[in-house]
């Protein structure tokens, strides 16, 4: 361990996993499967910033200075709720709904690229589930946030697979986008997430790189939670 990070917020025993991919890869639902099965504690970090966004619509907020005030005291946190699964809350809310909402993930960007905001958000994700192992999703988990990570798992899957997953979710919510349309949609995603000034897309050096392209999602699960496995194990207590 090393850097001004590290010495800031000490990582200590917990067992830290960071997944980082591009869009539709599966991070969610891999991170989420591991979480319960390992009892470790979960972060979706896209969840985070569209937090600051949400509560910012919510006050008015628009200066550089003000929204990093309110991440540096969101009161957010994900829960497992049982037989629904993990959930949003904020303030003891559940604001899941309200974070996937459109207007909430465009402002999500906006405020993302905010230094202020990126700062307190990287003290937040250091600290959130205390000294409980964690697994932790997102776009630069495993080179900013957690470089000190246990195990960094690098998630892919090839843009037409990403695609038609996509399009599948759609059809299953009764809404009905051309096939190409979603792919052009991802693709631009994808060079916006690598060619950003602030924590681009990348895999860390020592990331294990997990194509999910021909995998199912209970193969990508199983995938993971065999590394976290064999790791765990060998982590001397
Ligand atoms: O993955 P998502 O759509 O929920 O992410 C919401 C926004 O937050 C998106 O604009 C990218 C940004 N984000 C980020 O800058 N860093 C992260 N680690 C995760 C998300």
């Amino acid at each position: 361990m090393s850097g001004a990070l590290s010495e800031q917020i000490v990582k200590g025993d917990r067992f830290v996993v960071a997944v980082d991919g591009p869009a539709g890869a599966g991070k969610g639902a891999v991170c989420r499967a591991v979480a319960s099965r390992f009892a470790f504690s979960y972060l979706d970090t896209g969840s985070i910033y569209r937090a600051v966004a949400l509560l910012s619509l919510q006050k008015n907020i628009e200066s550089d200075q003000e929204l990093g005030e309110l991440a540096a005291s969101m009161p957010f946190e994900f829960r497992q709720v049982e037989g629904v699964g993990f959930r949003g809350f904020l303030a003891g809310e559940d604001v899941s709904d309200a974070l996937r909402e459109e207007q909430v993930g465009r402002k999500a960007s906006h405020v993302a690229a905010v230094p202020q905001v990126r700062a307190a958000l990287l003290t937040f994700q250091r600290h959130y589930g205390g000294d409980k192992n964690i697994i932790l999703d997102g776009r630069d988990t495993g080179t900013v946030v957690w470089p000190d990570a246990d195990l960094k798992v690098f998630l892919t899957a090839s843009l037409e697979e990403r695609a038609k997953r996509r399009a599948l979710e759609l059809q299953g919510k009764g809404e009905t986008v051309s096939f190409q349309k979603i792919r052009d949609m991802i693709a631009r995603r994808d060079a916006r997430d690598a060619g950003r000034t602030h924590a681009p897309l990348a895999a860390a050096a020592d990331a294990q790189h997990v194509d999910t392209t021909r995998l199912t999602l209970d193969q990508s699960i199983d995938c993971v939670a065999k590394m976290v496995d064999k790791m765990v194990g060998n982590k001397p207590r």
